[in-house]
């Protein structure tokens, strides 16, 4: 059974994308199979990872639709999840989704956003269940399900949440994304906690990114999030470095353009880090 990591913070441009895929590469270090799961309807980590995605050419060439995020939660909402051969079939829909990726990523649309809207057929709290059950079941196949989610705070993030072990929370060293990531964690875990009956949710570590070690306000920011979230700041920051914009275009990986940047150092040392938490 997989452990899931949802990505998170409600402030925009904080590094989640650039998290959470360049750890669906890295973490394969300790982690056999690593799914990355693309919640946000912006589509970032699809488009990065998926060189034709979208390209409406070669979809009408194949004559086919390759599955999203948005078909395979619905699919969930529809069916009964009870049901063994409705398990097997939403497994077999996932798994067409993310054939011919690696690492394996379901893809996303601005049509995930229409999910929530469908959930209001059927009862919000039943459709709710529903929709983490399925999360859980697709991810049972694999030993790690990476999440990235959108810069706001919606049901799908309520629901991602509760589906997971652990929240990853990038931050920059500013005012709104310490404040933004302090939110995520008393607002979401709460209630995650309370209503969702997720009570085993915790915060696998809060993750500075693009970190300069020059100014005195980036020292003063530093020590203000040390402050905010004290022990769950992760050891390891990950440094401002322009390379990393480039990764998108060339559909890959730190690690397997840029072995040797310093910034490969940081993320394994991350990856390391999250995986001796997750041992606890
Ligand atoms: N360590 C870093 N050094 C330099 N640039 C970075 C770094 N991390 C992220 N970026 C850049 O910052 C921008 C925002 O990053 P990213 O898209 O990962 O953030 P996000 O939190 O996913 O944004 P959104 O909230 O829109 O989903 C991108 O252009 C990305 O390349
Ligand atoms: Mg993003």
């Amino acid at each position: 059974m997989a452990k899931i990591i949802t990505v998170i913070n409600q402030k925009g441009g904080v590094g989640k994308t650039t998290v959470a895929v360049n750890l669906s590469s890295f973490m394969s270090e300790y982690f056999e199979k690593i799914l990355l799961l693309d919640f946000d309807p912006q589509s970032d980590a699809s488009v990065w990872l998926c060189k034709d995605y979208g390209n409406p050419v070669s979809q009408i060439n194949t004559q086919q639709h390759t599955p999203k995020t948005e078909d395979i939660l619905r699919f969930g909402l529809k069916n009964d999840l009870d049901d063994s051969a409705v398990r097997l079939e939403l497994k077999a829909l996932s798994l067409s989704a993310v054939s011919g990726h690696n690492p394996a990523v379901v893809t996303t649309s601005l049509n995930l956003d229409r999910i929530d809207r469908e959930m209001t057929g059927i009862g919000e709290r039943k459709a709710a269940a529903k929709l983490i059950e399925t999360i859980k079941i697709i991810s049972e196949d694999y030993d790690l399900v990476l999440i990235d989610t959108a810069p706001y705070i919606s049901n799908l993030h309520y629901i991602v949440v509760s589906a997971s072990d652990y929240i990853l929370i990038p931050i920059t060293l500013d005012a709104t994304a310490i404040g933004g990531g302090g939110n995520v964690i008393n607002l979401i875990l709460s209630d995650v906690r309370k209503y969702y009956n997720n009570p085993g949710v915790s915060v696998i570590g809060v993750l500075i990114n693009n970190y300069e070690k020059v100014s005195n306000i980036s020292k003063a920011m530093e020590d203000m999030a040390l402050e905010v979230f004290g022990d769950l700041i992760f050891k390891t920051r990950i440094k401002s470095a322009v390379k990393l914009r480039e990764l998108p275009i060339l559909n890959s990986t730190l690690d397997k353009i840029y072995p040797k940047l310093p910034l490969s150092q940081d993320f394994k040392d991350l990856a390391l880090e999250i995986y001796n938490r997750m041992r606890g």
